[in-house]
């Protein structure tokens, strides 16, 4: 085994042996790491020869996967909306799910020169609050979480993407008193605690993703709050678990709204809820 094609080969065949899903790419991601080039330039190394350290560096990564990890910890990084987002256990790792969350609402824009105020609230790693600033670049992008370490996490993300976004660290509205949203754009936590549960072994933050004991808290506690933080004809993109739809329209009734729509994702299943305030 001298060339990366080589071994790129073995270590497919060794975690599809282990059941992994789509080996092949879990073993050029690690090496297009090591080398720190995209995977789709990954083909121009195939024939050449790895050293020895390239091969260790590689080799401990395959560990990590191979114990389980996730290759996005194991890489350090996700690919959101054509931004670089660095990713730890201390966050989530952004979905695509939340790529489309962030389509629908740049569709919704019509102007891309808007100087308005949006919110991401439940940041994470601020991959929403990040892409709104490259799209929107005249906005005042906002972006807020309760933990200290995803907020470490998503000020790193802001300045190596080389976008301006005001940080807040509290619960949910809290911090933006005296700011209201034209935008807002959020992500919470939204697994029930039995989903949770059932999740074998979960590597990512519980803080991330349990919502109380049905998974609904987090849209409640926003609904009763919502009207303090919004500027007239506001609109909300929220992303949601796939069984709250109605749930959710519920919650968000008492509020007075031009629109509401629950939105489908890729798979069919209700993911979305945007809410557009008189
Ligand atoms: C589902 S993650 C979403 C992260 C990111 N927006 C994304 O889409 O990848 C939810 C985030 O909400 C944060 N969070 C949990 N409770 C919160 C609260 N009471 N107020 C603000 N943020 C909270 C968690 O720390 C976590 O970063």
């Amino acid at each position: 085994m001298n060339t990366f094609e080589d071994l790129i080969l073995y270590y497919s065949k060794i975690l599809k042996r282990e059941n992994f899903s789509r080996p092949r790419k879990i073993v050029e991601e690690i090496v297009a790491n090591i080398l720190n080039i995209s995977r789709s330039d990954l083909f121009l190394s195939f024939e050449k020869n790895f050293c020895k350290t390239e091969l260790i560096e590689i080799e401990k990564k395959l560990d990590r996967i191979l114990e389980k990890d996730l290759l996005e910890y194991v890489i350090g990084y996700v690919e959101f909306y054509n931004c670089h987002i660095t990713v730890n256990p201390k966050v989530l790792i952004p979905r695509q799910e939340t790529e489309l969350l962030m389509d629908i609402f740049v569709k919704s824009v019509k102007d891309n020169n808007i100087s308005k105020n949006i919110f991401d609230v439940c940041c994470g790693s601020a991959c929403l609050a990040i892409a709104a600033k490259r799209k929107f670049p005249l906005a005042n992008v906002f972006a807020s979480d309760i933990s200290s370490d995803a907020l470490q996490v998503a000020k790193y993300n802001a300045k190596h993407n080389k976008v301006d976004v005001k940080f807040f660290k509290g619960s949910l509205f809290k911090p933006y008193k005296g700011l209201k949203a034209d935008y807002i754009l959020c992500n919470p936590p939204y697994l029930s605690k039995k989903e949770f549960d059932e999740i074998n072994n979960a590597k990512e933050p519980a803080i991330a993703l349990i919502g109380g004991e049905l998974g609904l808290e987090f849209y409640e506690k926003i609904a009763k709050e919502l009207l303090n933080y919004v500027n007239p004809k506001a609109k909300v993109f929220f992303e949601i678990g796939h069984l709250q739809g109605k749930a959710i329209r519920e919650i968000f009734s008492k509020i007075p709204f031009q629109k509401s729509k629950i939105i489908k994702d890729f798979a069919g299943h209700d993911r979305f809820f945007f809410l557009e305030i008189e």
